[in-house]
């Protein structure tokens, strides 16, 4: 069972999702090259915060979450030792988003159309699980988003297990899962993310999320 978690990162989302963890009792490391940025961080989740390196935040994970800058995801996983990665689940909740503007609202992103950033990851760290989540939806409303209805957390992945760890996790904060298979789906869920966003860019929407009818 999983009860350690290693949120690879210091952003709103490695500090969103940390906290939310530590309130459904997961014991959390975040993971950063400059700990003087969590400093925040930890006073605000007194006792229960821990900060480490990359790879020391790897390591302590029974489950790993990447929440690294896309164009920085792979870097940052080099940084760890293979040992640390190999056999776990990483809960990949990054997109490829390109250092340009967007253009009338609309990301640009570094990967083409059929490609994506997490088979990118898979193919370089084939002995990690990866599975995409948590990458289409504003920080703020990433933990118990508490809209009237039950919002939906895209997935995928090539490994089933990696996959029925992160469901149990994406339930609790809040999320029904719809699994849209192996690792090739990313393509399709990390653009996601650009649709999300452009509400946001052209009218300052950031708090909505998606739901699949049926
Ligand atoms: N912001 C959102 O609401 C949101 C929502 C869904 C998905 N996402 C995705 O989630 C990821 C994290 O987003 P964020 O907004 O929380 O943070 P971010 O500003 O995109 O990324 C910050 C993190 O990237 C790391 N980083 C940057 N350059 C690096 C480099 N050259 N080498 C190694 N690590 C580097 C930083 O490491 P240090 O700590 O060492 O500085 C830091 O932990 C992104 O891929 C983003 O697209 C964001």
């Amino acid at each position: 069972m999983i009860k350690k978690i290693g949120i690879i990162g210091s952003g709103m989302v490695a500090q969103t999702l940390g906290t939310g963890l530590i309130k459904h009792g997961y014991d959390v490391m975040l993971g950063t090259r400059d700990a003087q940025k969590l400093s925040k961080w930890v006073a605000e989740n007194t006792g229960k915060a821990q900060v480490g390196s990359f790879s020391e935040t790897a390591t302590f994970g029974d489950l790993i979450v990447l929440a690294v800058k896309g164009t920085a995801a792979i870097a940052a996983l080099e940084h760890i030792d293979e040992d640390a990665l190999a056999g776990k689940t990483i809960m990949d909740a990054t997109n490829p988003i390109a250092d340009a503007a967007p253009e009338d609202g609309v990301l640009q992103f570094f990967t083409k159309m059929n490609e994506s950033l997490m088979e990118q990851l898979q193919t370089s760290f084939p002995n990690a699980h990866f599975v995409k989540a948590f990458n289409s939806v504003g920080s703020a409303k990433m933990v118990n988003p508490g809209f009237e209805v039950t919002p939906t957390m895209f997935i995928c992945g090539n490994h089933a297990k990696a996959k029925e760890e992160v469901t149990t996790i994406t339930k609790k904060l809040g999320w029904e899962v719809e699994d849209m298979g192996t690792a090739i789906a990313a393509r399709a869920i990390e653009p996601l993310c650009m649709l999300w966003c452009i509400p946001g860019f052209l009218h300052n929407q950031w708090t909505h999320a998606f739901k699949l009818l049926k």
